[in-house]
Parts: structure tokens; C-alpha cells; sequence
């Protein structure tokens, strides 16, 4: 199977976790897209989405799918979203896709959040994909220094030629070579961080649910120590 193969499997095992007559929180990037299609063929089952993303507000409406601003909303039974790493805790590296802000505030309005990825995502220690941390503009080098003194080495995001501006106008810095051994304590150093919007760890508040594809099928994870934490 090829990794989008993957990726639609996971997408459609998904469909399992919505719950009908709800508002679906719906997460960003390729494997999110998959699943966003896959709604959008039972979208009269749903309430409606909230977005993590200007990009995924556009793919849901593309499908009919409403989309609901998150302030209008109280709770969502879920929030389902692909990740750049998963580890055996349900800790995940997120953001990729730059969305990991808005996908941190989606997320912590849901009940339940079910990361679906493909193999390749679940690793024994997060950090060889090097972690997304939104700044303000202004700080983007004295957050740099910080994260240098963390042991990281941080790399500026671009695109053609430019710092790559998020949804929010903010910009992305990658923290590479990290080797994080305790992703909890590392997310709330790095929120506290003056200058940072957010970083792309979800470790506090990680994963409930993973579905992983898998070449035999799709693998369910499950985490039951993350709910408490909400
Ligand atoms: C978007 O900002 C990210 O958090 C994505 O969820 C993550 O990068 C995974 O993306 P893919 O599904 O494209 O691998």
C-alpha cells in the first residue's frame, strides 16, 4: 500500500468515532484532507465542523459541510486530526502544516481526540521531525536564542523566499536535532517561552484514540490516561 493509501484507510476507519447530529472538530494536512472527503459523504449524519484552518474551512465547505466558528461552540464529542509524530503515550509532534495553534484550540474544546496517521508517524521518542513552534513576529530571534539554549537548532520556516505567514500572521520556527525525552515538561517550557503563540507538542493533552495504517490494516491505539487531563 502506498503511504496516501494508508492515509484514506485511516481516514475512512474515522468515520467509526463521528458522532451523528454532532459538530466535528477536523484537524489539517494530507491525512486530514482524506477524512474531510470521507465526511463529506455522510455530511447529512452531522450538525456540522469546526476548522482548524483556513485550508480545511475550505475543503469542508467545498463539500457542503457547515462550518462553525469554535466561539459559537461550547463542546464537541471529537476531534479528529492526523499528526508529524506519535509516541506510544499519545504525545505527538503536530504542525506540519503550520495549523498547530488553531488545531491546539480546536482540540482542547473536544471530548476525545483521534489522531489517525500512517505508520510511519509512531516513533519510540518525538523529535527527529523537527518541532513547529508558532511566534510573534517581533521575537522570532530572541525565541530563537531560547530554543538554541535548549539544545535545539532552530530554522526559520520559508516559503518562496519569504518567512511563511500562518492563518493567525504569525510566523513558524523548527526547532531541529531535539531528542525529547519528556515531552510534557519540554511543551509547557516552550509555551513559556515570551514570544511564543505555541508549540507543536501535544503531549499534556495528547491523542485518546490513534488509528494507524498499517500494511495488515488499520491499528487502534488507545490512551486512556489523556482524558483525565482535559
Ligand atoms: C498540520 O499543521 C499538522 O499538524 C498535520 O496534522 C500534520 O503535519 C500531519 O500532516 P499529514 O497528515 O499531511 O502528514
Amino acid at each position: 500500500m502506498t503511504q496516501d493509501e494508508l492515509k484514506q484507510a485511516v481516514a475512512r476507519a474515522a468515520i467509526a468515532y463521528v458522532v451523528d447530529g454532532a459538530i466535528i472538530g477536523v484537524g489539517t494536512g494530507s491525512t486530514a484532507n482524506f477524512f474531510i472527503d470521507e465526511l463529506g459523504t455522510i455530511k447529512d449524519r452531522i450538525k456540522g465542523a469546526v476548522a482548524s484552518s483556513e485550508s480545511t474551512a475550505a475543503r469542508l465547505q467545498s463539500h457542503g459541510i457547515r462550518v462553525w466558528d469554535l466561539n459559537e461552540v461550547d463542546s464537541m464529542p471529537v476531534y479528529i486530526d492526523g499528526a508529524d509524530e506519535i509516541d506510544a503515550s499519545g504525545a505527538m509532534i503536530k504542525g506540519g502544516g503550520a495549523a498547530l495553534t488553531r488545531e491546539k484550540i480546536v482540540a482542547s474544546v473536544a471530548t476525545q481526540f483521534v489522531c489517525i496517521a500512517d505508520g510511519s508517524k509512531l516513533v519510540d521518542v518525538l523529535g527527529k521531525f523537527p518541532l513547529p513552534i508558532e511566534v510573534i513576529p517581533m521575537a522570532v530571534a530572541v525565541v530563537s536564542r531560547k530554543l538554541a539554549a535548549l539544545g535545539a537548532t532552530p530554522v526559520m520556516r520559508m516559503k518562496d523566499g519569504k518567512p511563511l505567514v500562518t492563518d493567525n500572521g504569525c510566523y513558524i520556527i523548527d526547532a531541529a536535532n531535539m531528542r525529547i525525552s519528556d515531552p510534557v515538561a519540554l511543551e509547557q517550557t516552550i509555551n513559556n517561552i515570551v514570544g511564543v503563540v505555541t508549540s507543536g507538542l501535544f503531549a499534556r493533552k495528547g491523542a485518546d484514540v490513534c488509528l494507524l495504517g498499517m500494511a495488515g490494516g488499520v491499528r487502534t491505539m488507545t490512551f486512556p490516561g489523556q482524558s483525565s487531563l482535559l
